[in-house]
């Protein structure tokens, strides 16, 4: 950690890539996609779902990914999120009576507009909102209470699985939706804490760059499409809002709270951006 702090702020000079113009999303996510194809013009399209691992220069990274993906140490935590989703509630129902097609294949239209609430939804918020309105406890204190956390993150990992193999394609047609989308786009391309890093800087300027041997980063296409996700170093499922909480602490500036807004905004921005990829969560990570 102490290291990479070291080299990224010695790296601190990379000129930042917010577009100069004000764009609409289409305008976006096709500069977007094709800033990574030009970067990365030997990786197929489909493989930058599998994050940092689809990278030229992190090969030895695939190698050991793949030796972990014959046995995923994910596949404790998302039995008992299969578990979960399975065991009835108190009145008989399930969670399959909350979702759209019994909740299979929609999770590539994570998260949503919803125009009744006038907020963006995320996959998390509906599995809790299922529970509340089936009079079961909902998962909170999420910050503080990494149990409920971690069983949120198993849960929805179980929900994503549902929707393996489909590709991201969410809409942001309304005006609510744009402007959740534009306040997203703005937070991903500025810069804060004390290393004064935008996410652009590490995963696009320096995406497949790898710091001391063990801080590899991922192009930020693709994000999305494996969480949650299981990381070596937490070895537990976690919630994609923990993974940015983690990227906002890495550059020194002061995370928001799990489930915060401005998080859904930023996972509207990502997942829009990786639109057309296959989700694969749960997945492994480094
Ligand atoms: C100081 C560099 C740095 C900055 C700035 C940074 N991250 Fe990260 N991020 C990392 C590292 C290191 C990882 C773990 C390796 C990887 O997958 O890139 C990571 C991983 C991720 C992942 C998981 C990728 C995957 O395939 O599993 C997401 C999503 C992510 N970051 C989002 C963000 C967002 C959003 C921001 C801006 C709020 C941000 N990051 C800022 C260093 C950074």
């Amino acid at each position: 950690m102490k290291k990479i702090l070291l080299l990224l702020a010695a790296l601190g000079i990379v000129a930042g890539t917010m577009p100069a113009v004000l764009a609409d999303p289409a305008t976006d996510l096709k500069q977007f996609q094709a800033f990574f194809k030009k970067k990365f013009p030997t990786v197929p399209f489909d493989e930058f779902s599998n994050g940092l691992y689809a990278l030229p220069g992190l090969e030895v990274y695939r190698e050991q990914w793949e030796m972990f993906n014959e046995f995923p140490p994910y596949e404790l935590g998302l039995s008992l999120g299969k578990k979960m989703w399975e065991t009835p509630f108190k009145n008989g129902k399930s969670f399959t009576s909350c979702f759209k097609n019994g909740g299979k294949n929609i999770a590539q239209g994570y998260p949503y507009w919803d125009e009744a609430t006038q907020k963006i939804r995320t996959a998390e918020m509906d599995l809790n909102d299922c529970l509340k309105k089936n009079g079961e406890p909902e998962f909170t204190d999420l910050d503080k209470n990494q149990g409920a956390r971690v069983k949120l993150a198993e849960l929805t990992a179980y929900f994503y699985s549902l929707s393996a193999g489909q590709r991201v394609k969410i809409d942001i047609s309304s005006p609510g939706a744009v402007k959740a989308y534009e306040e997203g786009k703005k937070f991903w391309w500025s810069r804060r804490g004390q290393l004064n890093f935008a996410c652009s800087n590490c995963h696009m300027d320096l995406a497949g760059k790898n710091f001391g041997g063990n801080q590899p980063l991922s192009a930020a296409l693709g994000h999305t499409t494996a969480w949650p996700a299981q990381r070596l170093e937490w070895g537990r499922l976690e919630t994609i809002h923990q993974r940015y909480k983690t990227c906002n602490s890495q550059v020194r500036a002061k995370p928001f709270k799990h489930g915060d807004e401005i998080y859904n905004h930023l996972q509207l921005y990502e997942t829009y951006m990786s639109s057309g990829l296959p989700l694969t969560a749960p997945a492994m990570r480094n």
